[in-house]
């Protein structure tokens, strides 16, 4: 079976480095926010071209953080899109704000600008912009519409590690960027780790605070915060993973114009290829396709493992049925969510795999 991931087969020399740090962590006898976790913070915004990098507990954190440290919370509204993560509008919830959802581009499946403005209120305070799948896309119109409006806007680069536009990365366009190192992401550690990342030294030193029960020294808490500390072996841990994403990115970005390239099957639409080549880093690979079930069943049979991101649009979970959103409706999201999947498109997958999944999908005819 060709899976959507598969570490087990990452380079030994990687996991060797890996194996080396945990090492490395265990002897320095110091295990929560310390040496690693600077270093590592230093690199990230090093690589994201960032003033400031605060490492957290995972993504969902580096999201409410951001909007906590903006004092973004009860009564503001923050728009977004119901075609993510849940753990984007989640966020929202939990720094006590209120999401208001915009439909999406339908190329694309990222945020639609038009629906942004409809979804425009006396109470708005942010637009949260998710780089989904891992596209940057059409930058200059969020940030010019923000700046023109006062709102801020945050990014959730949580699928976007190393996507650049404009020679800018991802998480340095808006206010802050929020990044997740989930095991699955594009850089991911063996556990739960996130980081927020910002230009803004303000910002920078309440994240720093509020990751930690918001205190400012020692036993002094002039705020409540939260316990989202990084910890020193998820910390070396990326610090070595860090070191091949590069070649990891190009490898995927390899793979999914191979798939651009040969995948003619009148039936499966790909979305639409990225701005330039460094504005799209794959995490996923997303086609569409109207038989869309039908299409995971045949791939299943021809040995392709596939999932779907995502089947249930966030407006249609169980405890947002009644979640403020673009008063046009949000047709294009449940569109996409009916009809998209995604392909194993990661580094480990050899020319053969890739060939496999090319051939598997142009074979799929409509019953
Ligand atoms: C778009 C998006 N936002 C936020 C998150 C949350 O990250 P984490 O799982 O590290 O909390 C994820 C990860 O699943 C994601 O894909």
């Amino acid at each position: 079976m060709i899976l959507m991931n598969n570490f087990k087969s990452e380079p030994a020399a990687l996991r060797e480095d890996m194996l080396a740090a945990a090492q490395r962590v265990l002897e320095s006898g110091w295990y929560v926010l310390g040496k690693e976790v600077e270093h590592f913070e230093a690199a990230w915004a090093g690589t994201c071209r960032v003033s400031h990098a605060i490492g957290v507990g995972n993504g969902i954190d580096a999201i409410e953080i951001a909007l906590r440290a903006l004092n973004i919370g009860p009564g503001d509204e923050v728009i977004t899109t119901p075609m993510t993560a849940f753990a984007t509008v989640l966020a929202i919830y939990r720094a006590g704000a209120i999401p208001v959802l915009a439909d999406i581009e339908a190329d694309t499946a990222l945020l639609s600008l038009d629906s942004v403005e409809r979804c425009v209120t006396q109470q708005t305070k942010a637009v949260l912009l998710v780089h989904l799948y891992g596209q940057v896309c059409n930058i200059a119109s969020f940030q010019q519409f923000c700046e023109q409006r006062g709102f801020y806007l945050i990014e959730d680069c949580a699928q976007a590690h190393l996507a650049k536009s404009e020679g800018r990365a991802a998480g340095s366009y808006g206010v802050a960027g929020a990044y997740s190192f989930y095991p699955t992401k594009n850089l991911g550690a063996p556990g739960d780790a996130g980081m927020l990342v910002t230009n803004d030294a303000d910002i920078a030193a309440k994240a720093g605070r509020l990751r930690n029960y918001g205190q400012s020294v020692r036993y002094h808490h002039p705020e409540l915060g939260l316990n989202s500390r990084l910890d020193e072996i998820q910390a070396a841990m990326l610090t070595e993973r860090l070191k091949w994403l590069e070649e990891f990115t190009s490898r995927r970005q390899t793979i999914a114009q191979a798939f651009r390239d040969e995948m003619n099957n009148p039936s499966v639409r790909l979305l639409a290829a990225p701005e330039s080549k460094d504005a799209h880093v794959y995490h996923l690979f997303v086609v569409t396709c109207a038989q869309r079930d039908a299409l995971q069943a045949h791939l299943a049979n021809e040995g392709v493992q596939t999932l779907i991101h995502y089947p249930v649009p966030v407006h249609h979970q169980e405890p947002c049925l009644s979640i403020q959103r673009d008063p046009d409706g949000l047709h294009v999201s449940e569109q996409h969510a009916a009809t998209c999947l995604s392909l194993p498109c990661h580094p480990q997958m050899s020319d053969t795999d890739v060939q496999t999944v090319i051939d598997a999908v142009n074979r799929f005819r409509v019953a």
